[in-house]
């Protein structure tokens, strides 16, 4: 298939909008991380999203909205705490996990009763789903297991000749995909960390707003307990994820014993003559570290390096903690300990 990449002029949104009506696959530009689109209420859509992703049909996707009340379209009842949520973080990057109406074709949820729910703050994303008319169905516009991509060379890199259109626009300014928040339930339950946190929303809801217990475990050590119980709740938190192609290693401790194990470790590596990649960030920056992840990742790739060795974050907040989520996944959970 010939892609079609095009910069984001009027015109071309409302081309990729009709693209879109006629159920073919548009990758876009959000504030988080660029997606890949196509109508959430079109079965065969949907399942092209999946191939050109090579993604499990299991992994339910994100519906992207362009207006508050269109969620009508997707659930029956909000919750005074849905409101409450809607009026202070979107559009933003909050995903809200709601019941779900028959009519969002079960592959699009794949095979939930409940559907996630999100309203971009990027305006190149909001006039598409507005001109095309239709809630959008949209994974991270990455091939499935690869880093997220932040930069619209990174959709180039693994989706050029697999999509009809792909929409320019700048750097992703969070980085990091959006906080997914369990809503259907009677707690209300983070599934995947972001840049909106637990503090930040129990602030907004005025209750307990927890982390499902999985996060950031290594499911070999829940398994060694005896705890297989414990599946994350989002289908996609199981997956082997954002993994770069070199081998990846966390160095994890005191902060100034984990810059030194890091460079030790390198120079050892590079002994060995293997080309290392170090990734470090910046004490307490965790903002900044949440933007700069995935296109480190990536960079380091292209610079064809055997090993990446990064370094956790220390004293983590609800940032830290979701840009540690990410990390974590794409080491595979190879952690030492200094
Ligand atoms: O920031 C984002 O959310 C980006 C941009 C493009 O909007 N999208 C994104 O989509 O990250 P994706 O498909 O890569 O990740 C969706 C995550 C997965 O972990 C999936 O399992 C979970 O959300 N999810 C979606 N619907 C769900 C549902 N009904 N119940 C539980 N988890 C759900
Ligand atoms: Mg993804």
């Amino acid at each position: 298939m010939e892609t079609k990449i095009l910069e984001p002029t009027l015109e071309n949104i409302k081309l990729a909008a009709e693209v879109i009506k006629e159920g073919g696959l548009v990758a876009f530009p959000t504030e988080t991380v660029y997606g890949l689109g196509a109508n959430a209420l079109d079965e065969v859509a949907v399942k092209k999203v999946y191939e050109a992703k090579g993604r499990p049909s299991d992994n339910p996707m994100i519906v992207h909205i362009a207006r508050a009340s269109d969620i009508g379209q997707l659930t029956r009842m909000l919750s005074p705490d849905i409101v409450n949520l809607i009026d202070n973080f979107w559009p933003g990057p909050l995903t809200m996990i709601v019941k779900s109406k028959d009519t969002v074709p079960k592959v699009t949820r794949g095979g939930l009763p409940t559907v996630g729910v999100r309203l971009p703050d990027n305006e190149i994303a909001r006039k598409l789903i507005e001109y095309s008319g239709l809630p959008i169905a949209a994974p991270s516009a990455n091939i499935s297991g690869r880093p997220s991509p932040t930069r619209v060379e990174d959709v180039i890199e693994d989706l050029d000749g697999k999509v009809d259109i792909i929409l320019k626009g700048d750097d992703c300014r969070v980085g990091i995909e959006s906080t997914v928040l369990d809503v259907s339930g009677d707690k209300l339950m983070i599934l995947r960390p972001g840049l909106i946190t637990a503090d930040q929303l129990e602030a907004a809801v005025g209750k307990e707003v927890v982390y499902d217990p999985t996060l950031n475990i290594d499911p070999r050590e829940m398994e060694a307990k005896g705890e297989e119980e414990l599946i994350p709740k989002a289908p996609g938190m199981k997956y082997k994820h954002y993994a770069p192609k070199a081998d990846m290693l966390i160095v994890e401790g005191q902060r100034d014993k984990v810059k030194n194990e890091v460079l030790r470790l390198k120079a050892l590596n590079e002994g060995l003559g293997n080309k290392v990649g170090v990734l470090l960030f910046e004490e307490q920056q965790f903002i900044q570290a949440a933007h700069d992840f995935f296109a480190k990742l990536r960079d380091l790739d292209h610079q064809g390096v055997d090993m990446i060795i990064a370094g956790a974050l220390t004293d983590v907040d609800g940032v830290g903690f979701a840009v540690m989520n990410r990390m974590l996944k794409s080491a595979g959970y190879n952690i030492v300990r200094v």
